[in-house]
């Protein structure tokens, strides 16, 4: 790193020069480098509106401009050079601008603090990211649809406490899914408005006492309002935190998603095979194919919910108005996004090469008198009482585990023992083609309601 050759930018009010592991501690141009490209956005915002206030000079203006656009190509290039003796980005880039175009980049920082700069930088970096990624749970959300469309009459065990529960179709299952992330979204676009709000002109703390424009630097930047309170302004990050809880949640809809594949692709399932560009081998046993992409899923939920704890505990303690506390911010935020990102898009093309196996799902819906219910439904439509009729089928169930063998395998004078109330339809009601399509309502399992959810689905996807 360079340092710099002229004074520091308060030096006047020091008799010494900052430790060497201090300026170390403090600075966070390593990290905060990653907004410069809104930093330099909101500068715009704010110099254009100075000089429509006849607070700055248009010469002022011009000269601004001219200077953060090379800026700008500096940095694009990986030309800047960071300095760890100008701390954090916004000094750098304040301090190269006055380089480049001498006073007026020392007037960019009338009526404006870091305070309220980057509270608007991150707001400016978030809403960004919070596009990108609503853009990524679409796609998956996609990915999904596209498997599940497939499979609305493939039949597989659906599961309560991981025992075969019901039979279910493998797109009713992928569905579930498909609904998480569509309120994961909700919940993002909500949170988009919440971060959506301009801080700058809280300056550091009071408001500035120029006659500043703050609506129109929100219009010029894209804000939907502008922050009603300064001193809330610039201390609070609850922008920050509520979007890492919308990221924890879709991390934690995923690791459940990844930890079914995982299951599901176990040699013990065997209800799917993820494509190998998924996997990795074993260094040591020749025959493994490994699911490490659902399992790193898995693992960096827990990182992600880690960041949510450290922005919770960051803010907990601190006093208004800003303290160099929400410096510790854009780490957890920023690699919440990067994780989240990698995920997402990472995901949907996993999903899109998952192969299914449809014989193995059929043969372990088979095996757990997963139509049971249906045999007690049953007899509770021709008046059994429906705990008489459980009772009616836990002995069947007994009976049939005994002889080693499923439900609809037993004669009908055999069944005839346990309910008289069973007549030959009964073998429709325990087939699993039967146990499906008898659950035709809304949110069931019936192929015609999920092809119709589907539908729906890519309906409102596409208009949205
Ligand atoms: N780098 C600082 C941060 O991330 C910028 C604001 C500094 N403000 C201050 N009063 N020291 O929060």
């Amino acid at each position: 790193m360079a340092s710099i050759q002229d004074k520091d930018t308060w030096s006047g009010r020091f008799s010494e020069p900052v430790a060497e592991l201090v300026k170390k501690y403090t600075a966070s141009v390593d990290f905060d480098q990653k907004m410069a490209m809104f930093d330099i956005q909101g500068s715009l915002a704010h110099a254009q509106m100075l000089a429509e206030c006849s607070i700055i000079a248009q010469q002022d203006l011009a000269d601004i401009r001219r200077g953060l656009a090379q800026i700008e190509q500096e940095i694009a290039e990986g030309k800047f050079v960071w300095s760890l003796d100008l701390e954090d980005v916004h000094l750098n880039i304040e301090k190269r601008l006055t380089t480049l175009v001498g006073d007026a980049g020392k007037r960019l920082h009338t009526g404006r603090s870091r305070n309220d700069q980057v509270a608007t930088d991150i707001r400016l970096y978030l809403r960004h990211a919070i596009d990108d990624l609503l853009a990524l749970l679409k796609a998956l959300q996609i990915a999904i649809l596209d498997l599940a469309s497939q499979h609305t009459e493939t039949i597989m065990p659906g599961f309560t406490h991981l025992q075969v529960a019901q039979p279910i179709s493998f797109a009713h299952h992928l569905m579930a899914y498909y609904e998480m992330l569509g309120r994961d979204s909700e919940r993002m676009a909500d949170c988009r408005r919440r971060v959506n709000r301009l801080p700058l002109g809280a300056a550091a703390l009071a408001g500035t006492s120029y006659p500043i424009q703050r609506e129109r630097v929100a219009e010029l930047l894209g804000f939907e309002a502008v922050c009603q309170n300064s001193l809330d302004a610039v201390s609070d990050r609850d922008f920050a935190i509520e979007f890492t809880a919308c990221a924890s949640l879709v991390m934690t809809h995923l690791s459940r998603f990844s930890e079914e594949l995982i299951l599901w692709m176990s040699p013990m399932v065997g209800f799917i095979d993820i494509a190998d560009r998924f996997c990795t081998g074993s260094s040591i046993m020749p025959q493994k194919k490994n699911p490490d992409v659902p399992e790193l899923v898995r693992g960096k939920t827990g990182r992600v919910n880690g960041h949510l704890i450290a922005l919770l505990t960051l803010m907990k303690g601190q006093p208004l108005a800003y303290n160099k506390d929400n410096q510790e911010d854009k780490e957890p935020l920023f690699d919440t996004v990067d994780t989240l990102t990698q995920t997402l898009r990472i995901y949907a093309d996993m999903i899109s090469g998952i192969k299914v196996k449809p014989d193995a799902m059929r043969r372990a819906a088979l095996q757990g008198y997963a139509t049971a219910t249906d045999l007690a439904d049953y007899l509770v439509k021709k008046g059994l009482p429906f705990r008489d009729a459980h009772e009616a089928v836990a002995l069947a169930v007994r009976y049939a585990e005994k002889k080693g063998c499923d439900l609809s395998d037993i004669a009908l004078a055999e069944l005839q023992t346990f309910s008289p109330l069973i007549e030959d339809d009964i073998y429709q009601v325990l087939s699993l083609e039967g146990s499906l399509a008898s659950r035709n309502h809304t949110g069931g399992t019936a192929p015609a309601q999920v092809s119709a959810a589907i539908a729906s689905a890519r309906a409102r996807l596409a208009q949205a």
